[in-house]
C-alpha cells in the first residue's frame, strides 16, 4: 500500500500554546486512520492543517508524494467538528448548493443511498436531530467523490444506535476505497472503524499502530481481579495486591483459574478483563478520554 498523505514535523503555536508540536505520520491509501487524544491534545489543529484550512508555522504536508497545492481541496471531503448549516432550506437544497461547487459531484440519489437520507431529504435543516444532521454533513463531505475524507468527531453526542448507524455509512464509504482520517473520543468506535491509530497528547504523537498491535505491545494477557477478603498471605505468580483486590496478570488463563479454584479464596466478585483501547489511553495520557 502506498501512502496517500504524509505530514512531516508539523508545528502550530497559538501565543504560548504549542497546539501541535512536531507531528509526523503517513496514512496508506484505503485505510481508516483514527487520531485519538484527550480534549485540547491538538487533533483539530492537526486535521485542519492536513485539510489545507490552517497554515502550519512549519512542517510539510504531502499528498501522493507532492506538497499540497490549491487543487488538493477538490480531492478531499471535510466534515468539521462544528459546522453552521444554511437556514430556511431543505437537506436536498443544501446538497444541491454544494454540488454546484464541484466539477464532478455525486448525484443526489447516490448521496441519499450512501448516507440514508431518504426520510429527511425534504426537511428544513433547522429541524434535523443530531444524528440526522451528522448524516447530512457526511453527505456534504462526500459530494466531490473525495479520495480522502476528514471527519472530526463525527459521532460526538449521538445516541448508541445513531453511532452504530453512522459506522455503517463509514463502512460503505471505505468500501469504495476512500481513505479516511477520523477523530473520536469513543474507543469502541476506534476499535471498530480504524485500521491504524495515532495517539496524540499535548501536541505530540505518542504512539501509532493498529489497535491490536498497540494493545499487545502495551499489555501482556488478561487481568484477573478478585477480592482478597484480608487473605494477603496468599501468593500467586504474577499476582499483586491492589487495595482490597488481588490482581493477577496472566497469559495462561486456564492455569490461573485452576490455581484460584484450588486456593481457599472466595471467588465471589472475580472479574476477568482483557485490556482495551480505553485502558491504553489511561496508561498513555493519564486521563480518560471522555473526562
Ligand atoms: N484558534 C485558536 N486560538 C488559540 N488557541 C487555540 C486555537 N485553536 C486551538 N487552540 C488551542 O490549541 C490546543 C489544541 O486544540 P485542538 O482544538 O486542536 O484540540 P483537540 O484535540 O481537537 O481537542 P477536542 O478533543 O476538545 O476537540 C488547545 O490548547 C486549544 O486551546
Ligand atoms: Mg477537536
Amino acid at each position: 500500500m502506498s501512502d496517500l498523505i504524509r505530514i512531516e514535523n508539523l508545528i502550530k503555536t497559538y501565543g504560548n500554546v504549542r497546539a501541535v508540536d512536531g507531528i509526523s505520520f503517513s496514512i496508506p491509501e484505503g485505510i481508516c486512520f483514527g487520531l485519538l487524544g484527550p480534549n485540547g491534545a491538538g487533533k483539530t489543529t492537526t486535521i485542519e492543517m492536513m485539510e489545507g484550512i490552517l497554515k502550519p508555522d512549519s512542517g510539510e504536508i504531502y499528498f501522493h508524494g507532492r506538497k499540497i497545492d490549491r487543487h488538493f481541496k477538490q480531492k478531499v471531503g471535510i466534515q468539521f467538528q462544528n459546522t453552521a448549516l444554511p437556514e430556511f432550506i431543505t437537506v436536498k437544497e443544501t446538497l444541491e448548493l454544494f454540488q454546484a461547487l464541484y466539477p464532478n459531484p455525486r448525484t443526489i440519489e447516490e448521496i441519499i443511498e450512501i448516507c440514508s437520507l431518504a426520510d429527511i431529504i425534504d426537511r428544513d435543516n433547522r429541524k434535523l436531530s443530531g444524528g440526522q444532521r451528522q448524516r447530512m454533513l457526511l453527505g456534504l463531505a462526500i459530494i466531490p467523490r473525495p479520495e480522502m475524507l476528514f471527519l472530526d468527531e463525527p459521532t460526538t453526542g449521538l445516541d448508541p444506535q445513531a453511532r452504530r448507524n453512522f459506522w455503517e455509512l463509514i463502512g460503505k464509504i471505505k468500501a469504495e476505497n476512500t481513505t479516511i482520517l477520523l477523530t473520536t473520543h469513543y474507543m469502541d468506535e476506534a476499535e471498530v472503524l480504524c485500521d491504524q491509530i495515532g495517539i496524540i497528547d499535548q501536541g505530540k504523537l505518542l504512539e501509532i499502530d493498529s489497535p491490536s498491535k498497540l494493545l499487545s505491545s502495551h499489555f501482556d494477557g488478561a487481568l484477573v481481579r478478585v477480592p482478597h477478603f484480608g487473605r494477603e498471605d496468599l501468593v500467586f505468580s504474577d499476582g499483586s495486591l491492589s487495595g482490597d483486590f488481588l490482581e493477577i496478570t496472566t497469559r495462561n488463563l486456564d492455569k490461573t483459574m485452576k490455581e484460584l479454584l484450588q486456593s481457599e479464596l472466595n471467588l465471589e466478585g472475580l472479574s476477568i478483563k482483557k485490556p482495551n483501547l480505553e485502558d491504553l489511553f489511561l496508561k498513555l495520557t493519564g486521563t480518560s478520554l471522555r473526562s
